[in-house]
This record gives structure tokens, sequence and C-alpha cells, in this order.
């Protein structure tokens, strides 16, 4: 795919030469459609729960993660320590999709079919690991501001 893409942006720079050398306004070369996609994680892909977690050792991760799952409004669904709300509860021990890094990643990048959104088109890659991490550290004597 990547390489028909940079084809086709070639392609198009090179049709936008073309275009300058005519009468035509800028403006016609500029409404050409941009050769930028946002491509979206691609579902059904088996091998994401075996990805590892670049963070998995790193002490303020779960800190940081705390902070974007608050940003985001995780917490509107989950509940504001993911105990559960309209979502599901994230702290207890029942997964829905897999409980590995690699599976929590997946839901958050790829979205659940009742409800969860995906974030993989929104959020860096980094920061989905982040609020992996979070999410995995529920419960545990890592867990960032836990409830009292
Ligand atoms: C609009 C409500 C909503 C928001 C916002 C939301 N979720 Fe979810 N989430 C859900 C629902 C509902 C499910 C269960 C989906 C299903 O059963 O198919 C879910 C499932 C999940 C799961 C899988 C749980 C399991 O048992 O396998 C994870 C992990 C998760 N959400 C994390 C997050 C994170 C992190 C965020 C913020 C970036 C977030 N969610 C934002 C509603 C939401």
């Amino acid at each position: 795919m990547r390489p028909s893409l940079v084809l086709g942006a070639l392609a198009l720079a090179a049709a936008a030469c073309e275009r300058s050398t005519q009468t035509q306004p800028p403006a016609a070369a500029a409404g050409a459609p941009a050769a930028h996609y946002a491509v979206g994680p691609i579902p059904g892909g088996g091998e994401r729960s075996e990805r590892t977690n670049p963070f998995a050792d790193d002490r303020g991760a779960a800190t940081s993660g705390r902070r974007l799952f608050v940003a985001y409004n995780c917490a509107g669904c989950h509940g504001g320590h993911a105990g559960g709300g309209m979502g599901p509860s994230l702290r207890d021990d029942v997964w829905l999709y897999g409980g590995a890094d690699g599976d929590v990643f997946a839901s958050i990048a790829e979205g659940r079919a009742n409800g969860m959104p995906a974030w993989g088109t929104l959020l860096p890659e980094s920061q989905i690991w982040l609020l992996t991490t979070y999410v995995k550290s529920l419960r545990t004597p890592h867990e960032a501001q836990p409830p009292r």
C-alpha cells in the first residue's frame, strides 16, 4: 500500500507541474486531493496482541496514562477510577477482549463493538500505550491515584 501511495503523490505532483504550465489558475492545483490519508487501524490483524508495551518498565507511565484517562474522558464511560459506568469496569478481573497489554491496546485503538469508540485515528500510538499502562496498573501497587 505504501509504495502506491508514494506513486500517487508523485503523480499528483507531476500533474500539478503540468497544470502550472497551462493557463489554469493555481487554485485548481491547490484543489487537487491532498495525497495525505488518515489511515486508521486495520481491524482483524491478529498480531496486535503480541505487541510489546514500550512503557512496561516505566514507573511514571501509569501516572501519565491516568492523566490522559481523565483528559480524554474515558472516565465518563468507565467511571472516575475505571470501576465501571456506562462502560464496563476496567479494574475488575474480567476482560471482555483480553487483558494482555496488546489486547488492551487493541481495545483502545480499534474500539469494541458495544459502544467503545476507536481512538487509533485520534491519538498517537505512544498515548494509547500510556493509557494501556494505566489500565493495566489498576489494582496493582503501581496504580496512579488509586481510589481511597
Ligand atoms: C462512550 C463511552 C466510552 C468511552 C468514552 C470510552 N469507553 Fe472504553 N468501553 C466502552 C464500552 C461500552 C466498552 C465495552 C465494549 C463491548 O463490550 O464491546 C468499552 C471497553 C473498553 C475496554 C475493553 C475492556 C475489556 O473488558 O476487554 C478498554 C480497555 C477500554 N474500553 C478503555 C477505554 C479507554 C482507555 C478510554 C479512553 C481513551 C475509553 N475506554 C473510553 C465505552 C467507552
